[in-house]
């Protein structure tokens, strides 16, 4: 099957109302709410087949279903955003295409064709158009497209069916007080993902994993958990769901540094696209390992001046301060710092089509 090859369109018979949808995009939340329709495509005998935009519903899956028992199931996020032409465009849809079937090779899936994955966006698109937040505020269509087994039986191999499904769910901010810096859980105690295993695939089983961490974090009143490598439990690698970002310096001084590619960490679209951002505003950027103690004394010395995290879903967050075992510290004075609201507004400006797209990550769809 070719992106070319119809899609079977079954529009939804009873649409959400022009009313409620503007209620439901005034506040969107993160995750809560779902465009009327879904593109749905199955993979069998080799071949991707099936392609169909239709009612989001429930599905019907035996107990059996390979996904429940052996989970192979990924997935990636990506957003649609409302120009102020009122055209809608993606940003790197193509990284976000080449990543998941990366993560599909991780866990001997089927690969979806990378036109394909644009198509089914595009489709998704033009049949829920009137679900993209309007232009010229913060918030966009989250898309989520997604990959799991769908074969039946309990012995342990890659399926030989799945199906992939994309959603479309209007965002607004991922963390609830919007951008206000939050506070992060170092674990200690429990490793996200070790060398050799799944880490850098966006694997559902990834964020099982991490999930015991994050309500450690809730629980010391911290937004988010920050992972360490699992062998030393001393280099930074990312947060719950986002990269990090620190900041050296101020000023035109300024020097960035993020975790290098460990082989455990995601390598996230947003963090590659503002190394580039960073380098073409002239700061200095570096990838390397980050230790917790560096970080520790870098924030008391006032040499580190701004932390951020950032993906797809949180944009750009700052961070304030660190919350460990060993106690905590703070970085700068708990406002969002100059450089990382410099970055997050060239990222964003060029999301909305305010800033001039010079890689020529916008795809107008
Ligand atoms: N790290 C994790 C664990 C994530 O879940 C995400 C979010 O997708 C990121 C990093 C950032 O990745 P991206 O910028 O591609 O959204
Ligand atoms: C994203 O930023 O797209 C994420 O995947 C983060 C989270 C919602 C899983």
């Amino acid at each position: 099957m070719t992106a070319a090859a119809q899609f079977t369109r079954i529009p939804h018979p009873a649409p959400t109302s022009a009313q409620r949808r503007q209620e439901i995009l005034a506040a969107p939340g993160f995750g809560r709410y779902f465009t009327d329709h879904m593109v749905s495509i199955d993979y069998a005998d080799g071949q991707w087949t099936d392609a169909r935009v239709e009612p989001y519903a429930p599905l019907s899956m035996d107990p059996a279903t390979m996904v429940f028992h052996y989970g192979q199931a990924i997935f990636e996020g990506l957003k649609a955003y409302r120009q102020s032409d009122g055209s809608i465009a993606t940003f790197r849809i193509d990284a976000n295409a080449a990543r998941f079937q990366r993560s599909s090779r991780r866990m001997a899936m089927a690969e979806l064709p990378e036109e394909l994955f644009i198509e089914s966006v595009r489709q998704l698109l033009e049949v829920d158009t009137d679900w993209v937040p309007a232009a010229g505020g913060e918030d966009a269509l989250y898309l989520r497209p997604f990959l799991f087994a769908t074969e039946s039986g309990l012995g342990v191999k890659p399926a030989g069916a799945y199906k992939y499904l994309l959603l479309g769910s209007p965002a607004g901010a991922y963390f609830p007080r919007g951008l206000k810096p939050v506070r992060v859980w170092l674990s200690t105690e429990y490793v996200r993902a070790a060398p050799g295993g799944t880490g850098e695939a966006k694997v559902a089983g990834n964020y099982a994993a991490s999930l015991l961490a994050q309500k450690q974090a809730s629980e010391q009143g911290c937004d988010q958990v920050v992972w360490l490598d699992a062998c030393d439990h001393r280099y930074v690698e990312e947060m719950g769901t986002n990269n990090l970002f620190f900041v050296f310096g101020s000023g035109s001084q300024a020097r960035l540094v993020t975790p290098e590619l460990s082989g455990s960490l995601l390598p996230g679209i947003t963090r590659d696209s503002l190394l580039t951002l960073a380098a073409d505003a002239g700061y200095e950027v570096e990838q390397r390992r980050v230790s917790v103690e560096e970080w520790r004394k870098g924030a008391e010395s006032g040499e580190i001046t701004e932390v951020f995290g950032c993906g797809t879903a949180a944009v750009v967050i700052p961070v304030a301060s660190v919350r460990s075992a060993d106690g905590e510290f703070s970085i700068g004075n708990g406002e969002p710092g100059e450089v990382t609201m410099a970055l997050r507004d060239t990222l964003t400006g060029i999301q909305r089509g305010t800033f001039a797209d010079i890689h020529g990550w916008m795809r107008a769809l």
